[in-house]
């Protein structure tokens, strides 16, 4: 396992800008954060992150959603589903929520994020309390039978390898901020948790 070695040019400095992140978010009257939704595929990350997303704007709280899915269609359509690729797609996307943070947005991220320590890596790229990962702890077999891109059936029959949780590993995160089991909570019931987590 190695990340992709990007060199920075030579002559490369760093610019300090003289709006700050934070007269940013003091402009928008709004405390940043970067909200994590790690958890298998089905496991309701899309779901809850769309529906906190919603709730969110609903309420006046300028907030983007950052999903797998819809992220793999545009910035990092150039990434597979190897090891390397997962961190390479988990390293752009915490750069990329890390700059919306900046600017002041409350940013929710949805992506299975396997390896904890790509998940580590992007919650050092944030200030202490930034950054809230939230685990969607919805066991496997609720996973495979809601299955509702018919992905698990393809990757039981070997069509799809590297198949998170059939083929391919999810480590579980051990000091989540948030754990949410879709198979006893609805939608709203997890969201509401989030939220909490959010007020404290
Ligand atoms: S990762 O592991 O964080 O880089 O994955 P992510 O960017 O979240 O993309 C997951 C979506 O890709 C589809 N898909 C797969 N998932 C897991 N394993 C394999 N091999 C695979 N191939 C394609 C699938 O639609 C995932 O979306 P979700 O919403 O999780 O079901």
């Amino acid at each position: 396992y190695e990340l992709k070695d990007i060199n920075l040019p030579s002559n490369a400095v760093w610019h300090k800008c003289t709006v700050s992140a934070g007269d940013r978010a003091d402009l928008l009257q709004q405390v940043p954060r970067c909200i994590w939704l790690t958890g298998l595929s089905g496991s309701g990350k899309s779901t809850i992150a769309n529906a906190l997303d919603a709730t969110l704007h609903a309420n006046g709280i300028k907030s983007f959603l950052l999903d797998g899915d819809n992220v793999r269609h545009g910035l990092n359509k150039d990434l597979g589903m190897t090891e390397n690729d997962r961190a390479e797609n988990i390293r752009r996307v915490g750069e990329v929520a890390k700059l919306m943070v900046d600017a002041g947005l409350v940013v929710i991220c949805a992506f299975i994020s396997p390896y904890k320590r790509d998940r580590q890596m992007v919650r050092s790229m944030f200030k202490h309390g930034q950054f809230m990962e939230a685990y969607l702890d919805t066991p496997l077999a609720i996973c495979e039978d809601r299955d509702p891109k018919g992905l698990y059936k393809k990757a039981r029959a070997g069509v799809i390898k590297q198949f998170t949780g059939i083929s391919d590993p999810y480590e579980k995160p051990e000091n989540p901020e948030i754990v949410i089991d879709t198979s006893k909570l609805s939608v709203s019931e997890g969201v509401r948790q989030v939220l909490s987590a959010l007020a404290q």
